[in-house]
């Protein structure tokens, strides 16, 4: 498809804008969603030939802000097609309702998801820190039916959408929704609960840290921390990612070790997306 909308828009648009709209659109259901280039006539013709090249698209939306606030929202501006800002997403043989605009979310994670659904036992607890409408969570449940999840997020509008998603996918019982702050709901009622703790939020990750701890069990378990990551050419983002990671767990104590690390994907020039999987086997302050 995006080859499709490059042929269309080469004789349209200067190379720097193709390239652009094209690395940088994504489709959730029927929603399109672009970073406009700022000449709204070519914002419009490259609304135009997307709905043309894709028949399903049935809204194209500009995203106008940066993903910003504790909620991760950006806000969005119709440019063509039916006003809306609501989809339905299937992924993994799931399918996620969600309001694009009120909560975050990003079909850039499909694969991410998957791998650590992969990772999960049966019999696994996992506490997802930052569920936003629960795919993580639910596409965890669907694969191990007998895994229990508890998935938390601070957004009224996501655990809206996340009891919704439960609902449609059928895992009532297994995926326990949360509204509120994960370290509050932690300290709180999880702790030393978890065999597996999901912190994807890399702006509140390493502050978080102390609560994905305690929420482990006594005999330890697994931590996949994300992160964003500056690296220059010479410099690996993954190990500038541990390096970080390992001088807070230090700090607190814990015994572990890095089982995994990789890029997702790059989120600007010299900017990364990271992801660490952390086996815990000890946390001493935990008791
Ligand atoms: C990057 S999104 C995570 C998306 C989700 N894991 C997914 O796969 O779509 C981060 C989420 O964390 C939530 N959040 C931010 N601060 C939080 C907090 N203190 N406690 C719980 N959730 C929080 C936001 O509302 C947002 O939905």
């Amino acid at each position: 498809m995006r080859e499709r909308l490059k042929k269309k828009l080469t004789s349209t648009l200067s190379q720097e804008a193709l390239g652009k709209v094209v690395s940088s659109f994504d489709l959730v259901g029927d929603i399109a969603i672009i970073k406009a280039p700022a000449n709204p006539e070519d914002a419009e013709a490259i609304a135009k030939q997307l709905m043309a090249v894709h028949k399903c698209v049935k809204t194209v939306l500009a995203q106008s802000s940066p993903v910003r606030g504790d909620h991760r929202t950006r806000e969005l501006t119709l440019l063509a097609g039916e006003n809306k800002t609501v989809a339905k997403y299937k992924e993994a043989g799931c399918i996620f309702a969600v309001d694009v605009e009120k909560c975050y979310f990003s079909p850039r994670l499909k694969h991410e998801r998957l791998r650590i659904a992969g990772l999960v036992s049966p019999n696994e607890t996992v506490v997802n820190m930052f569920a936003g409408v629960g795919c993580f969570s639910i596409i965890i449940a669907k694969r191990v039916p007998q895994a229990k999840v508890f998935s938390i997020d601070i957004n009224p509008a996501a655990y809206r959408f996340m009891e919704e998603n439960i609902r449609l996918n059928r895992v009532f019982g297994r995926v326990h929704p949360i509204l509120g702050d994960s370290q509050e709901i932690v300290q709180t009622q999880l702790r030393g609960v978890t065999d597996r703790v999901l912190m994807l939020l890399p702006e509140k990750a390493l502050e978080y840290l102390p609560a994905a701890l305690s929420a482990l069990k006594r005999s330890g378990g697994w931590i996949h921390y994300y992160d964003f990551q500056h690296a220059y050419d010479n410099e690996d983002p993954v190990k500038k990612t541990e390096q970080k990671v390992a001088e807070k767990l230090d700090r607190l104590g814990a015994k572990y070790c890095f089982t995994c690390g990789r890029v997702i994907r790059s989120t600007g020039p010299n900017w990364y997306q990271t992801v660490l999987d952390i086996q815990v086997t000890d946390y001493s302050s935990k008791s």
